[in-house]
């Protein structure tokens, strides 16, 4: 059997409680061990006059059953008043009845400025200032339940009421504002539209109808909603007799009616007229979100060339499909792209890269010698496609763009990504996965320049409330999240995010407001901005980096990561890290709370053997090469002698277009000095980067190295004064 509903410790105060469906709620809480205010004016149906005895009468009906009660004769126009009189009395106020009202029927043209106003005053002010004056109590004991009355005449209309129906149905708006404000404190704010016979109704009801509509019929809803076991919040109840039903609202599915290039025009709306009202396969919207969410989504369609009136979804629902056969395959435009070394500065700023970690310089700094595009750069390259518009015109597919979330993240770099680019991304729709509780789209991003493929990117798109038809769950296209090894990490790396982090990651591409806009956040439903989910999922990418591979670009193969939580910029990222071969597992938390914002998820390294075994093919087609190797065998007989001489080890970048296309070593240092490809086994004291050409130039005399550094030609790190030393390293080499 289902327990009863108690009030034991509760304090409630209903206004207007002196008689009709008020007096029935203060007794029903009352009977159920609630303390009650019984707030009454005492004055006649129409808001005139005053007296105690009403209130009174009520009080002493409870107190006489054995329950607890006070009476308050305030107007709700003294709100405060009226909360005190509960805290004086109880100490608390834990749920607030907003039901005092009176009537001023007039035609509409009859209503005076004082009906108008005394309408407003009483039931709109009145259950403002009431609610107001409990309303930081109830956040402090995180607790609170309102109800607001309104009225069938606000929700429908009804002749001679306009002042009543106005003010009845701003109360809805008002409670539908609490039920949002109030959520998070556990404040909850429900509506209800009764029909009972009081003395309200008598003028309105026949006779025998206001004896048989007894206030008994409502007063249970209203304990229901009031109970701290119940969850409905924003709700509206139409309410009578014993029957109780819920009210929402319903949205046509609308037509497009502007084109992008061209005005609205009121001839466009005419003829859009039947679709625009047509409720067939109408959208139930429940929060502004999804309301905002249609007109962006609008807006993204009219932008990519949406037609007049189109809507090819309209045997879609919202979100929803009801056969994917369109989808799958379909393929986004090509889209055309270039980005310069600004963009992957910018893009490393954005993922952390700091100066306050030396290694990171080869991301920030275009004159460093080894400077290189952070692999996870390839989302950047890859996620124009995806935001260009091209998931709004998926066939067969209605996404409300407002419902949609970034589920997972797949990246594979077949070559580090070159420090400036033309690309070109193919994209198609790999799969629709059915989870139930929403679709997964899976989108695939190929990046090529020219025709090599640079990179491989697979976005899962979870679009929230539209699964459920029965698809399957599953998919061979999809790049499985992988959970983690079951023991303490084996590495651990913290950062500390910037207040700017987002405003600063967001100049890379995604501009959505929801990370830089305090108001669009709080319409996302979010306390402020928050962070990229590809923001953190850089940063856990750099530190594997860092960790793992010394931060040796050509050593990162791929990365995927389930998005689990928002982070706030500011927070503290902690990557949790474990090598199992040439995976690195890895999760990333929240510092501050613990909370797990990246899950599952894996970079897989190119083993460290496979790349040195690769670099002598690299110097391939290099003059540089031969010069180097034969440098190596000359060094064989004079080389105690020039180690002596030179004392440093150079490491050389030889560049090739915008890449470095092999490293080498000449150490002059150690031994009777040596030459190998690759970079220095300990550490360079002087790294000098130039083009193969401008080597041979150097090498041939026709360039002196100290003037190549001026011109920008040859770059050297280190110890540089080392490099006037070259020119007679090279000199004595250079007669091959
Ligand atoms: P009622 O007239 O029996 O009760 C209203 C009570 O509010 C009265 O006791 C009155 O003295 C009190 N009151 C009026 N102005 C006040 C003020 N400024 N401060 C404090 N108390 C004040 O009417 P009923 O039918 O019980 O109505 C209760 C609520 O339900 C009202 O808000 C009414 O508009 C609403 N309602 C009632 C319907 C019905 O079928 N009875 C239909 C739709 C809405």
């Amino acid at each position: 059997m289902a327990s009863t509903l108690r009030f034991n410790g509760r304090v409630v105060l209903v206004t207007g409680a002196g008689g009709g469906l008020g007096r029935a709620y203060a007794l029903a809480f009352a009977e159920r061990g609630a303390s009650v205010v019984v707030n009454d004016l005492g004055g006649d149906f129409t808001g005139v006059g005053k007296g105690s005895l009403a209130a009174d009468k009520v009080v002493e009906e409870i107190r006489r059953k054995g329950g607890k009660a006070v009476a308050n004769y305030d107007s709700v126009e003294e709100g405060e008043k009226i909360v005190k009189t509960a805290l004086d009395a109880f100490g608390r106020i834990d749920i607030v009845i907003n039901n005092a009202g009176i009537l001023r029927d007039r035609s509409f043209s009859r209503i005076s400025d004082e009906d108008w106003d005394k309408i407003q005053r009483v039931h709109l002010r009145g259950s403002f200032l009431v609610t107001r004056a409990a309303w930081d109590h109830m956040k402090k004991q995180k607790f609170g339940r309102i109800i607001m009355t309104s009225s069938a005449s606000g929700i429908y209309g009804n002749f001679g009421q306009a002042n009543y129906c106005a003010a009845k149905l701003g109360l809805l708006g008002l409670s539908n504002c609490l039920a949002v404000e109030g959520k998070k404190n556990n404040i909850h704010c429900n509506t209800i539209a009764p029909t009972a016979g009081s003395r309200m109704t008598q003028s309105i009801l026949p006779e025998d109808l206001v004896e048989a509509l007894k206030p008994d019929y409502v007063a249970p809803l209203v304990l229901w909603l009031c109970h701290e076991s119940c969850e409905e919040n924003g709700g509206l109840f139409e309410v009578g007799a014993g029957w109780i039903g819920k009210l929402r609202w319903e949205r046509s599915l609308g037509a497009l009616v502007r084109q992008r290039t061209q005005p609205m025009t009121p001839e466009a709306v005419k003829a859009n007229w039947t679709k625009i009202c047509d409720f067939d396969n109408a959208t139930k919207p429940k929060s502004i979100q999804e309301s905002i969410g249609s007109i962006v989504e609008a807006l993204n369609k009219i932008n990519s060339g949406g037609e007049v009136s189109a809507n090819p979804t309209s045997r879609a629902t919202s979100a929803t499909t009801s056969e994917f056969a369109g989808a799958i395959g379909h393929k986004f435009p090509p889209l055309y792209s270039s980005y310069a070394e600004l963009d992957t500065i910018m893009y490393a700023l954005g993922v952390g890269a700091s100066i306050k970690e030396p290694k990171d310089m080869k991301f920030i700094y275009e004159g460093s010698s080894d400077f290189s595009c952070l692999p996870t750069f390839g989302v950047i390259l890859a996620q124009k496609s995806i935001m260009n518009g091209g998931l709004a015109e998926i066939p067969g597919l209605s996404i409300n763009l407002a419902k949609i979330l970034h589920g997972e993240q797949y990246l594979e770099l077949y070559k580090p990504i070159p420090r400036a680019g033309k690309l070109r991304c193919e994209t198609m729709v790999a799969d629709i996965l059915d989870k139930g509780s929403g679709l997964v789209i899976l989108v695939d991003v190929y990046t090529y320049s020219g025709e090599e493929l640079i990179c491989y990117n697979q976005f899962s798109i979870f679009v929230v409330g539209s699964g459920g038809s029965g698809g399957k769950r599953t998919s061979d296209k999809a790049k499985a999240a992988v959970a983690i090894p079951n023991r303490p990490p084996d590495a651990v790396l913290t950062d500390t995010t910037s207040l700017n982090q987002a405003a600063l990651y967001r100049l890379s591409g995604d501009w959505n407001p929801l990370h830089i806009d305090p108001n669009f956040a709080s319409l996302a439903g979010f306390d402020k901005p928050i962070l990229h989910g590809l923001c953190t999922f850089g940063f856990s990418a750099r530190h594997v980096l860092q960790q793992f591979a010394d931060n040796d670009v050509s050593r990162f193969k791929a990365i995927k990561v389930r998005f689990a939580k928002p982070v706030y910029p500011g927070q503290t990222l902690q990557t949790e890290m474990w090598k199992e071969g040439n995976r690195i597992h890895f999760q990333t938390k929240v510092q501050e709370t613990g909370g797990i914002v990246i899950s599952n998820a894996y970079v897989d390294l190119v083993p460290a053997s496979a790349i040195s075994a690769k670099t002598p093919s690299e110097g391939a087609g290099l003059q540089s090469t031969l010069v180097f190797e034969e440098i190596g065998r000359r060094l064989q007989g004079i080389g105690q002698e020039v180690v002596k001489k030179v004392h440093a080890v150079f490491e050389w970048h030889i560049t090739k277009g915008e890449n470095t296309a092999a490293k080498w070593t000449i150490d002059l240092k150690t031994g009777s000095g040596k030459v190998y490809q690759g970079p220095a086994k300990g550490s360079a004291d002087v790294t000098i980067t130039l083009s193969d050409e401008d080597f041979m130039e150097v090498v041939l005399g026709k360039l002196d190295p100290q003037k190549a550094v001026f011109s920008g030609r040859l770059k050297a790190r280190g110890n540089i004064l080392l490099s006037q030393k070259l020119q007679m390293i090279l000199k004595d080499y250079a007669k091959l």
